[in-house]
This record gives structure tokens, sequence and C-alpha cells, in this order.
């Protein structure tokens, strides 16, 4: 994507650099500083990334202004209505939405997957069983590069598709996996006859010693959060991928960092913290006080769930993670939900003070999720691991179009020095 049709002028230090601005299909145009420090001797200076794009892209269109979310063109709102959870997935890896045969291809090729090899069950006796769900999966998706040696060579296409498959098949079953370790129950089989979200909750619900036939309202409930949570553009724990796949990494490796990355609580992680919030504020009446904290500059307290560092409008999945929190409830038959309650009222109450209109915070996609995965049985610990397995094929996407960029290179990023000058070492008995 080279269209250069205008340029932009950097003057300093006495020169005049003309840098071209390359043009999106949509969004903001990009001015392309590749030449600067070749031709001006100074870096940009851009820490978190808030004015940078590390790449071009085609997959996630996100605006933050109008609260707009497109996996490749498609609006999140219409997808979470009509689509599922695999055939966005075939959209994100393939750029189109399948036909029914292709479709059908795509879910026996998945459905074939979900096994893990037999010797991986042994890595779970490695960990303590109150380890924390997400660092079993950093280990044992990392470990993944051990056993599938047969698709960890990315200059080969159909070895790329292969791992895609893989991870996506088996993120699941793994996750469910260290479900069932630290519950101290048996591993559950995966079962080609179920869709996949049915599948993955018979493999973290079911037991030996009694029949459990998935509830559909669950299933549904379940495959629609993964769809959420699919992809979301160049986000922390996507970038992660990005960098350690620009370095040649195998597919696996890359994923279990972005899983890693995905963990801490300003990310991923944010959907325990924001439960967990919850459970701490209480009732409605705690809420003034927990809003009072969140304004607090010398109160590390954070509205966990609210915020994002693109959206200043609704999070759009929050708007449909809301809607479907009501649903599930309902038709659970679980009414009164104090957690519900205080959510609803603490976004009410927070949407109307001046200090987070001011700076443009709403709920984010880790608002209400935790209240329907609650609802489900899941533990809080739970939450990231099954974010993880939703935005497996957003970062294999991701991957897959970088890697298959063939201008890309290594990911090296440069800084501003403000350490020491050089000077010479002093034996320690001059110190
Ligand atoms: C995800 O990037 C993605 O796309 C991520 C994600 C995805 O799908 O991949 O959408 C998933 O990670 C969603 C975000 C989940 N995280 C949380 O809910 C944690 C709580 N949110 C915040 O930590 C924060 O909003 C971030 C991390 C999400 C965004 O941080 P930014 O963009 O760096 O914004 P900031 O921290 O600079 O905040 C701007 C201002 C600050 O005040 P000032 O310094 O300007 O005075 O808003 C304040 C912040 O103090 N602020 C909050 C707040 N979030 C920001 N104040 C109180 N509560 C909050 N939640």
């Amino acid at each position: 994507m080279d269209k250069m049709i205008k340029t932009a002028t950097l003057s300093f230090n006495g020169k005049s650099i003309e840098l071209p601005m390359l043009q999106p299909t949509v969004g903001p145009e990009v001015i392309d500083i590749r030449k600067l420090y070749a031709e001006g001797d100074v870096f940009t200076y851009d820490p978190g990334f808030t004015s940078t794009a590390a790449c071009d892209s085609a997959i996630t269109y996100i605006d933050g202004d109008k609260g707009e979310l497109q996996y490749r063109g498609y609006p999140i709102e219409q997808l979470a209505e009509q689509s599922h959870f695999l055939e966005v997935c075939y959209l994100l890896l393939y750029g189109e939405l399948p036909n029914a045969a292709q479709m059908q291809d795509f879910e026996h090729r998945v459905t074939n997957h979900t096994m893990v090899h037999e010797q991986m069950h042994y890595f779970f006796r490695g960990f303590r069983r109150d380890s924390h769900p997400m660092a079993t999966m950093v280990g044992v998706v990392g470990a993944m590069s051990a056993f599938y040696h047969d698709s960890t060579d990315i200059s080969d296409p159909w070895q790329r598709e292969v791992a895609a498959i893989r991870m996506i098949a088996k993120l699941p079953t793994i996750a469910a996996m260290a479900y069932k370790y630290s519950m101290g129950q048996p591993f559950v089989y995966p079962k080609n006859s179920l869709d996949y979200a049915s599948n993955f909750l018979h493999m973290c619900f079911a037991v030996p010693c009694a029949d459990y036939v998935v509830d559909p309202i669950l299933s549904k409930a379940m495959d629609r959060i993964m769809m959420l949570h699919a992809d979301h553009e160049q986000n922390a724990s996507t970038s992660t991928v990005r960098l350690a796949g620009s370095s040649g990494a195998n597919p696996f490796a890359c994923v279990a960092a972005g899983i890693a990355c995905l963990w801490g609580p300003a990310h991923g992680g944010a959907n325990q913290a924001c439960l967990e919030m919850l459970r701490e504020i209480g009732t409605v009446e705690n809420i003034p006080e927990a809003i009072r904290r969140a304004k607090d500059k010398n109160d590390p307290f954070r509205l966990m769930g609210f915020g994002h560092r693109v959206y200043k409008n609704f999070d759009p999945r929050a708007k449909v993670m809301k809607e479907s929190a009501d649903e599930v409830l309902d038709l659970l038959g679980i009414h009164d939900n104090e957690t519900l309650k205080v959510a609803k009222e603490l976004e009410r109450i927070a949407l109307e003070d001046t200090y987070f209109v001011e700076k443009k915070l709403y709920p984010n996609v880790d608002f209400y999720s935790g209240i329907i995965l609650e609802a489900m049985g899941f533990p809080t610990s739970m939450f990231t691991p099954i974010f993880a397995v939703s935005r497996t094929v957003g970062w294999i996407s991701q991957w897959k179009e970088m890697i298959g960029d063939p201008t890309q290179k290594i990911g090296r990023p440069r800084q501003l020095y403000i350490g020491q000058t050089a000077r010479d070492y002093v034996a320690v008995n001059d110190r």
C-alpha cells in the first residue's frame, strides 16, 4: 500500500524533509517516516504508540470517535447478531465470508484438530494446582512448538496454514485442561459432534460420572463472547505477536507471547479485575466512593472495564455484551443479580460525571463480559483465558498477514537515550 498522493514537510535543524503521506481506505492518513533517520538523523518519540501506525493491515478497522469496529469491513454488531465464531475465524483469516462448502471444509479441519498430543497432559503436572490458568496456558501453548515441528517453518505457506488451524482448534482444549487441572478434575476430551463453543463448555463443565448436556443459551452466549473478542487491530497483545513474529519465531511461541501480554490488568486481565472490583464495591451505595477513588490522582484505583486507548466513545462490543448480559441472566432465571445492578448503576453515574465525560472514558469490552462468564459458572481466573481463546484467531490472522508481507522486516524500535555519557571503568578500591 504505497499509493503516494501528497507529502508532509518536516523542517528542523536547518533541514527540510519531504515525507510521503500514505492513504488509507478509511481512517487517518499516515506520514511515512521510514527515511527520517537516514536523512534527518533524528528519531520520532511515541512511547505508548498513541500516534504511531506500526504496520498496514486489512483485517480490522476501529473508529474510536464513532465507536465503530469492523472485521474485514463487516460491523461487529451485524456479525454478533447473524454470524458465528468459526465463520468469523474464516473471515479474519481469509478476508471473505465463506460459502457453505468453504464453511463446511473449514469447520471439518478445525473440528478434527481439537485434540492435543497425549504427551502434553504431562506438562500440566509440572504446575501447582492453584496456578493461574493464564500461567499454565503461556507454558503449554509455548510448548506446542516442541510437539508440532511440522508446522513451525514460517517460510512454508502450507505450514503457516496448518499452524493456524491447529491453534484455533487446540486453544479451547488447552484452556479447558487448565481449568480442569485447577479444579482437580480429570481432563475432558473434545467431542467432534459438538460445535466450537459447545465443545469448549463441555470440556470445561462435563465430568466422567454424569451426563452433561450443553445448554444452548450458554453456548450461544459463549459463541457471541468469542466473536466479540476475536480481533482488535494493533492492541498490545497483537503487537506483541507481530513483534515476536518479525524475528521469525514460530507461531506457537508468538501466540504464547501474546497470551503473556494479554494477561495484564490494563489489557485482557481487565475482565477478571473488573468483576473483582464490582464484587468489592458490592452494593450501589458504595459506588460514589469508588468513583471518588477512580478520580483521585493519588489513588492507584481505576474503574476496571472503563476507558480505552482508541475508543473515545462507547466500545461497540460493550453495548452488545450489556444486551447479552441482560438476556443470558434472564434466560438462566438469574434475576436481581447484584453485580449487574452495581455495574449498570456505576456506568450510569460515571457517564454523568464530568471527569469521565471530559476524559471520554466509557465502558469497554471487559466491563460486562465477566458478569456473563460468572453466570455461566466460570471462576474469575478463567475470564482472561477465555479472552485468549477468542483472540487467538486475531493474533494468528495478524501474524499471517505480517509474515505474508514480502516487505516486512524485524521490528527494532530506537530510543531517546538519557543515560550516562561514555566514562572510564574505575577499579573497586578507587570507588
Ligand atoms: C482491552 O487496545 C485494545 O484494543 C485493547 C482491547 C482489545 O480488544 O485488545 O480493547 C482490550 O485491553 C480493553 C481495556 C481493558 N483495560 C481496562 O479496563 C483497565 C482500566 N482502563 C485503563 O487502565 C485505561 O483506560 C486503558 C489502559 C484501557 C487505556 O489507557 P490509556 O489510553 O493509556 O489512557 P490513560 O491511562 O492515559 O488515561 C487517560 C486519562 C488519565 O488521566 P490523566 O492522566 O489524563 O489525568 O484517563 C484516566 C487516566 O488517569 N483514566 C482512568 C481510567 N482510564 C483512564 N481513570 C479512572 N478509571 C479508568 N478506568
